[in-house]
């Protein structure tokens, strides 16, 4: 497996058959997300897409106080304008990371999701929190603004208002008020959060993996298509799906009252 400086895997974790357990770790920066994190995620991913043994990932921070506290502002503050344009700067988190993770991941935020860190908690399909979590988007007290899907996403989950008014005013909101407005699925101890999403991924994990991507790119059409598209998008799916193996196995299991031997396709 490959060796990484700023993040560490681990295959079925903690004995989780079919679960990657990402973790990013640089605790003395609050794992601030540097370009090196950013090289070293895209190539974990890929990785976790590939393999076919592994049907669920987690991203989470190491330490007890942050999974991120956004993009690196060392870094940043040595970059000129036309850097951050002509790299496109930012944009390889969603064309890398986002659009091509096509099986399902999971955030388990343990701390700080501040900027980048919030942004990135976002683009998993959904997080799970531990109650000393805070969330905000701060950008603007540095004289600048979201860059990683912040303000898309953010007013997505949560809607305007509250989106908005935390861009303006850069505060941070808890792993409660979090989970009150949906931006969360719900709100753990900090000390049970790992055993508790490795839980969630484990059953996601044994699904049928295909109806798994399938279901993952039916919800993310509705963020991206109008209605009518959209049913169009899952009408097809579901009937792409009948198709499969799993499929026939799935229905026969249920009416055999067995548990299914999923194939994958
Ligand atoms: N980038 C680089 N280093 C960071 C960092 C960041 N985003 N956040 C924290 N650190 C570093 C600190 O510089 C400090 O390092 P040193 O010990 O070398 O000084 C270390 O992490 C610990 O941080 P603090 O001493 O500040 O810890 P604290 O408990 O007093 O405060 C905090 C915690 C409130 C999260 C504070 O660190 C903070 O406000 N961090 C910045 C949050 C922020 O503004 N994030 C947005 C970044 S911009 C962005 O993300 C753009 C985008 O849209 C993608």
């Amino acid at each position: 497996m490959a060796q990484y400086e700023t993040i560490t895997v681990e295959k079925d974790a903690q004995g989780t058959k079919g679960v990657t357990l990402l973790t990013l770790n640089r605790p003395k920066a609050l794992n601030a997300l540097n370009s090196k994190v950013l090289e070293e995620l895209i190539d974990a991913f890929a990785d976790y897409q590939a393999d076919d043994s592994q049907l669920c990932a987690v991203l989470t921070g190491s330490g007890d106080k942050a999974f991120a506290a956004g993009a690196d502002i060392k870094e940043m503050s040595e970059k000129a304008a036309a850097d951050f344009y002509l790299d496109d700067f930012f944009s390889p988190w969603t064309s890398e990371i986002v659009k091509k993770t096509r099986k399902p991941w999971i955030a388990a935020v343990n701390g700080f999701a501040l900027g980048g860190g919030c942004e990135l908690a976002m683009m998993a399909d959904f997080i799970v929190a531990s109650d000393n979590a805070k969330f905000g988007q701060p950008e603007i007290k540095l004289g600048v603004a979201p860059g990683m899907g912040g303000s898309q996403r953010l007013t997505r989950a949560i809607g305007k208002s509250k989106s908005m008014e935390m861009c303006l005013t850069g505060r941070m909101m808890s792993a409660e008020e979090a989970e009150r407005s949906n931006l969360i699925v719900r709100v753990v101890p900090q000390a049970d959060l790992i055993a508790d999403v490795l839980k969630t991924a484990a059953t996601i994990a044994g699904m049928p993996p295909m109806a798994t991507i399938a279901n993952k790119e039916m919800v993310n059409s509705a963020f991206e298509m109008m209605l009518d598209q959209g049913l169009i998008v899952e009408r097809r799916i579901f009937q792409i799906l009948t198709a499969s193996e799993d499929k026939a196995e799935g229905m026969a299991a249920f009416i055999e009252k067995r548990e299914g031997q999923w194939k994958g396709r």
